[in-house]
This record gives structure tokens, sequence and C-alpha cells, in this order.
């Protein structure tokens, strides 16, 4: 790979510039964090499972008509994306209770919801990304009414996919986070799915065993997450030789 200009650097990712305008390469670094990367390792692979995981997830979403930012897959830990204008939100649905929802509202982990909740969190790493109403949202101007309409209905369609999807391969679906991002086409933003969908932002759990699949293995100190990844995209049918 030659030197190209870093876009941004995120926590598990990195983005550059793209061979074409209005294109970047989005790079999936093997560091994991957690807790506003306050817990920080590096899990070898994880990277190329995180990049493999969510070209397959971003296919298959794009085949039933979710429009996202994926282009195609360069290699091992790289992609090659669409250029958004990232929404700063952090969108969150859930159908089981789990993590900062059960803290927050005292439920057991494991509780089914009575329907699915979508949650809204403000993209801000100095504030540990605040859960945010729609008020706050259309108030400081960061997505239009319209714009939150057409997240949620997007968000819930990937949800349904998603729970299927990971449904038939044995794994529960109890949460996933998801990020937006605006593509201009004229004086008309469009609104598309970016970012990643991966073990690294979805609880995924064993649905024979409840054993988690995912990111808390990491966040709990549960041990083998790299193994938990490796099975989510084995079973997905995914990565049959190991990176
Ligand atoms: O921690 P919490 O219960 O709010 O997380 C809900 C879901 O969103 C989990 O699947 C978690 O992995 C994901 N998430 C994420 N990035 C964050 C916060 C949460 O991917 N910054």
């Amino acid at each position: 790979t030659t030197r190209r200009k870093k876009i941004y650097e995120g926590k598990a990712k990195i983005l550059y510039e793209g061979p074409e305008p209005g294109t970047l390469i989005q790079y999936f670094k093997d560091d994991a964090t957690a807790f506003n990367a306050q817990k920080k390792a590096v899990l070898e692979g994880k990277g190329v499972i995180n990049n493999r995981i969510s070209e397959f997830v971003m296919t298959r979403l794009g085949a039933i008509g979710v429009q996202n930012h994926f282009i195609k897959r360069l290699n091992l830990r790289e992609q090659l994306i669409k250029e958004v204008e990232i929404i700063p939100l952090e969108v969150i649905c859930r159908n089981i209770a789990a993590g900062s929802l059960s803290t927050r509202l005292g439920l057991d982990e494991g509780t089914p919801l009575p329907r699915s909740i979508i949650e809204f969190c403000y993209k801000d790493d100095k504030l540990g990304d605040p859960l945010v109403a729609e008020e706050h949202i259309t108030a400081f101007n960061w997505a239009s009414t319209q714009e939150i309409d057409d997240i949620m209905a997007m968000t819930l369609r990937i949800n349904d996919f998603l729970s299927g999807m990971f449904g038939g391969v044995g794994i529960t679906l109890v949460d996933f986070k998801v990020e937006f991002g605006r593509i201009w086409e004229g004086d008309f933003a469009r609104v598309i799915l970016a970012d990643e969908i991966s073990p690294d932002s979805c609880r995924l759990w064993d649905s024979a065993t409840n054993e988690k699949l995912d990111k808390d293995r990491f966040r709990r100190d549960l041990g083998d997450v790299i193994e938990s990844y490796t099975e989510v995209a084995r079973r997905l049918g995914i990565m049959k030789e190991m990176p």
C-alpha cells in the first residue's frame, strides 16, 4: 500500500482518501476500546474479521435496498466506501435488555423488550456519547425531522433483516449500533447507512446457550474474543479459512 492522506483516525478504524472523488478507504484496526477508551487492547486479527463481516452485512443490506456506503473490499483490512457527511448520532436498536439500558432502567439482562426500541446518542467522545432525544437532534440541527424519520425506518428494516439473518444461524441479535451519513445529490441530501456492522457494534448471543459472541467478551474480560468473532463469521459462511 502506498502512502495516502489520512482523513480521520478513530478508535477502531482509519479513513484514508480514496482513489476517486467521493470515495474513501476504511481501514479496520486490531485496536479494541471500551468504556469510552478507558479500557484498551490490541486483539490480533479483529480488523480482518470485522472487515469481512461488515462487507458481508452491508452487501446483504444493499441487496434488500438499504443503501449504504460500502463499495467493495480492497484487501484483508480495507474497503472502498462512499464519502458521506456523517450525522453525529449513534443510533442504537434494542430487542432484548442489556448493557446501558439494563443499567439505566434496572432491567435484568436478557429480558425481552415489549417491542424494538431505538435510542439516539450524540457522538462526542469527550462527553461519552450521551443519550439524546429527537428534541435535541432537531434543536441543534444534527438532523432534520425528515432525516430522523428516514433513520428510524432504515434502522427498523436493518433490525428485521439482521434478526432473521443471525437467527437463521443460531444467533440472537440482542441490540446493535449504526451510524448514518448524507450523500448530496444536487441540493437533496440522501441518508445512507455508514460506518460498520460487526461484533464490535452488535450484541450477539448464541441462541441455544446465550453465550456472548460479541464485544462484551472484551468489555467484561470473558476471554476468547477473537474465537467468538470468528465463530460469528463461520456461522455466516464467511472466512472459512482463518486470517
Ligand atoms: O452500551 P450499550 O448497551 O448502550 O450498547 C448498545 C449497543 O450499541 C451494543 O451492541 C454496543 O456494542 C453498541 N455500541 C457501539 N458503540 C458505542 C456504544 C454502543 O457499537 N459507542
